[in-house]
């Protein structure tokens, strides 16, 4: 049987370290991809350890040609990429007075433009092959949530909102499902930073004003993206799914 392909933008810590390891379990040949080098090869190996089969590459996701390599290299040595999760992202703390063009493009250019690029390399052979899912992770914050001092990053992640629409819509019919998975409170690095999100004591704190009264973890977000690129999710493309535990439709 031919094997599953899988690629990972920032798999080596938080969601996407989740998503490769349940790609993994499920038999895909996983991509593990980061700028963070010991944390990539430390999940590979965690996979091969567990009997699966992974494979680390040091991946910018602002560089639009090692994208490219990546998924080139996937598709010579596999005969294609089957699922893309564009992954990525930074959540910088900057009040507006502060808000450059700089620190606006970077967040930018990794959250939005990353998994653009990501889908970008993809499509063609996607197209080709007449199969393919790109999910993007999106946030909270890109649909329902206000969050301030992150206007560049609420932006982004909007902005993939729009992003899988138009793509799920120019895909479909070459049997290409676009979807994206917008978590909410996730135990990660991201969420724990004092400096740039709420640190531990305000995410735990946060925790009883959660419908399903915990934080999120990692494996709760992979464990959707894995069903949407799932033959489960065969119909659905274009759609976001939330993934924070009822935070966003909480009344009172
Ligand atoms: N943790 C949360 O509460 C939460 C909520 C909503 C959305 N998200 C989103 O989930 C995704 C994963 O975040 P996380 O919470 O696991 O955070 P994290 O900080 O643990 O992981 C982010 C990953 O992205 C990688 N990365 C950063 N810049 C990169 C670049 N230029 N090229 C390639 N990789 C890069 C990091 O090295 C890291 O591996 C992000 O897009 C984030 O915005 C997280």
């Amino acid at each position: 049987m031919e094997e599953r392909t899988v690629v990972i933008s920032g798999a080596g810590i938080g969601i996407g370290r989740a998503t490769a390891i349940a790609f993994a379990k499920q038999g895909y040949v996983v991509y593990v991809t980061d700028i963070l080098e010991r944390e990539g090869h430390e999940v590979v190996q965690q996979i091969e350890t567990q009997g699966g089969h992974a494979v680390f590459r040091k991946l910018d996701v602002t560089d639009s040609t090692a994208v490219d390599a990546v998924i080139q290299e996937i598709e010579k040595e596999f005969g294609g990429v089957d699922v893309v999760v564009a992954n990525a992202g930074i959540a910088h703390r900057v009040p507006l007075e502060q808000m450059t063009d700089a620190k606006w493009d970077l967040t930018n250019d990794i959250d939005l433009k990353g998994c653009f690029r990501m889908a970008r390399a993809a499509a063609p052979r996607m197209r080709q092959r007449k199969k393919g899912v790109i999910i993007a992770v999106s946030s909270i914050s890109g649909i329902t949530y206000g969050w301030g001092e992150h206007v560049h990053y609420s932006a982004a992640k909007a902005g993939i909102l729009g992003l899988i629409r138009g793509l799920a819509a120019e895909l479909g019919p070459d049997g290409i499902r676009v979807s994206g998975v917008a978590p909410g409170f996730i135990r990660t690095a991201q969420s724990l930073s004092e400096e740039h999100s709420m640190g531990q004591a305000k995410l735990d704190a946060q925790a009883s004003s959660i419908p399903l009264q915990r934080i999120g973890e990692p494996e709760d977000v992979a464990d959707v993206i894995l069903f949407l690129a799932s033959d489960a999710a065969r119909y659905v493309t274009g759609q976001t799914i939330l993934v924070d535990g009822g935070l966003t439709i909480r009344q009172g």
